[in-house]
């Protein structure tokens, strides 16, 4: 089993002497003026999410956009920051945007492009020549950043996303010397939608300057390397996964993400999850007879968020007898309201949450809960301990935590996962309910079909999804990653050994 140490372990004996420096347009930890104090938070990113842990086991530095009004009076001269701010294990380096690069890189190109692109969900895709000059404008103060960060000393550069596919040939470029390594956290279409990309040929450039692409599922890997077959000259290996460019061979490598089982169950089983559960308690007047389903989400369309808000309603029309029982709380964070189709969808939740609850709401109950605002990690583990099931709808998503937190929160071996047949967490946890999120009806059946599964029902599918999450965790993510970049492939056994060695 890969833990926090035996990746540390790794680090140590595989990459002594390398700096560790990892980049991606959205920072762990923002600071907000709330009045005139200034607040540290966390957001709502599941790519945050999987890549702290592996920074506060490794340390090193993490290079982001710094977009919090608080951001600029908490760094030094350099833009640095160490983080987390209650105790300090890794530098945070924050580089600034203009309004101007803002709007154009990561609204525009990064969230009103590629994001769409990526994710088969009908959403039409705006080009923008603008937005791709400022896009690359971005990539280049990134990278500059990052060698400046880098020097002289060996460095292995670990790049996040979509936002900065320029940057590893740009790197490249600089410096050969450096290890380039970026995870593609969304997934990866088929060639024929990436055809109306205009700038793809330059797109594939700068990816094609990593050592190791990473993709959560074969599967985009495969597209991946279809895409690049079809558009520019390139040697391709359909099998071993890989592209040659210009005598550069990247690898092409399936890593599906995770999470921090462990610390994420201590932290649910620990007394501050407790006194919250209580506070949603009183909050829901949650009475014994009632049943709790939950949906935490950024409020993107990819998540299917109104599809679901469909299917509670047709529950609703089609048995009755969870009528004045069910209480559905939709955590849903404002996400990206600079791009026009967020703001469409912001509206079209509001008006939808507010004609169910006025169709099937009483005095006393009100079938849909909508906190539209950012909950801390424990708000959000004490609801996946009170729910009965967790119902993840995602049109498209490369993976989904969501679904993976709330199996780790649940030590009790209860709850029902209701999953997205179009997640890539679908693939691992077969034991959730996988419905085609698509379907109303299908989707109010599952619900039905989660709200009177059996105990030992329950038990079964939440022990085997909990064995799979804690097996597949994110230190495993990080350590297969780091293990084919290295070229070596690491038996299970020698990790193991170096873990205990610890
Ligand atoms: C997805 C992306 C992340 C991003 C997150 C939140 O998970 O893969 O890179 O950080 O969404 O989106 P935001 O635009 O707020 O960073």
């Amino acid at each position: 089993m890969w833990t926090r140490e035996a990746l540390h372990e790794l680090i140590q004996q595989r990459l002594q002497g390398y700096q560790f420096i990892v980049a991606s347009n959205r920072e762990p930890y923002i600071h907000r003026f709330v009045g005139s104090r200034i607040e540290c938070m966390e957001p709502a990113s599941g790519m945050v999410a999987a890549l702290d842990p592996i920074m506060r086991a490794c340390g090193g530095v993490w290079v982001a956009h710094g977009s919090g009004d608080g951001d600029r009076e908490t760094v030094d001269q350099y833009g640095h920051v160490r983080v987390p701010p209650c105790n300090p294990q890794y530098m945070l380096r924050r580089l600034w945007l203009s309004k101007e690069e803002e709007q154009g890189y990561y609204y525009g190109l990064s969230n009103g492009c590629l994001w769409p692109l990526c994710h088969v969900s009908f959403t039409r895709p705006v080009f923008e020549e603008q937005h791709w000059e400022t896009y690359r404008q971005v990539n280049k103060k990134f990278a500059a950043a990052i060698l400046e960060e880098a020097g002289d000393n060996p460095t292995f550069v670990f790049l996040q996303d979509y936002h900065l596919a320029l940057v590893p040939r740009m790197l490249k470029d600089s410096n050969a010397n450096l290890i380039v390594a970026q995870f593609w956290h969304i997934p990866w279409p088929n060639p024929e939608i990436f055809r109306a990309f205009p700038w793809l040929k330059e797109l594939l450039e700068g990816l094609l300057g990593n050592d190791l692409l990473g993709f959560h599922l074969r599967h985009d890997c495969q597209n991946f390397i279809e895409t690049v077959d079809r558009s520019i000259e390139a040697r391709t290996d359909h099998v071993g996964f890989e592209a040659t460019r210009r005598g550069k061979t990247t690898l092409v490598r399936p890593f599906p993400i995770s999470i921090d089982f462990n610390q994420h169950g201590a932290t649910a089983q620990g007394e501050g999850v407790e006194r919250e559960t209580r506070v949603w308690r009183r909050r829901l007047d949650l009475k014994d007879d009632h049943l709790l389903g939950i949906g935490i989400d950024r409020i993107d369309y990819t998540k299917g968020i109104p599809e679901r808000l469909r299917a509670i309603d047709r529950l609703l029309e089609q048995y009755p007898e969870y009528r004045q029982r069910l209480i559905f709380v939709q955590i849903g964070v404002p996400s990206r309201l600079g791009v026009a189709a967020y703001r469409g969808l912001d509206q079209e939740l509001d008006a939808l949450v507010a004609h169910i609850n006025r169709k099937w709401g009483t005095r006393a109950w009100r079938p849909v809960v909508f906190v539209k605002h950012h909950c801390s990690e424990i708000q959000m583990m004490a609801l996946h301990r009170l729910a009965r099931f967790c119902f993840v709808s995602s049109l498209h998503d490369g993976m989904n935590l969501v679904a993976k937190e709330f199996v780790a929160s649940r030590d009790d071996e209860d709850g029902v996962l209701i999953l997205s047949q179009f997640t890539g967490a679908a693939q691992e946890l077969g034991d959730a309910l996988l419905v085609n999120p698509f379907a109303i009806g299908p989707g109010a059946h599952a619900m039905r079909q989660a709200l009177t599964m059996p105990r030992e029902e329950r038990r079964r599918r939440m022990q085997k999804m909990r064995s799979t999450v804690a097996g597949s965790n994110v230190y495993r993510w990080a350590g297969k990653f780091l293990s084919a970049l290295l070229k070596f492939d690491f038996a299970e056994s020698v990790v193991s050994a170096a873990a205990s060695a610890w």
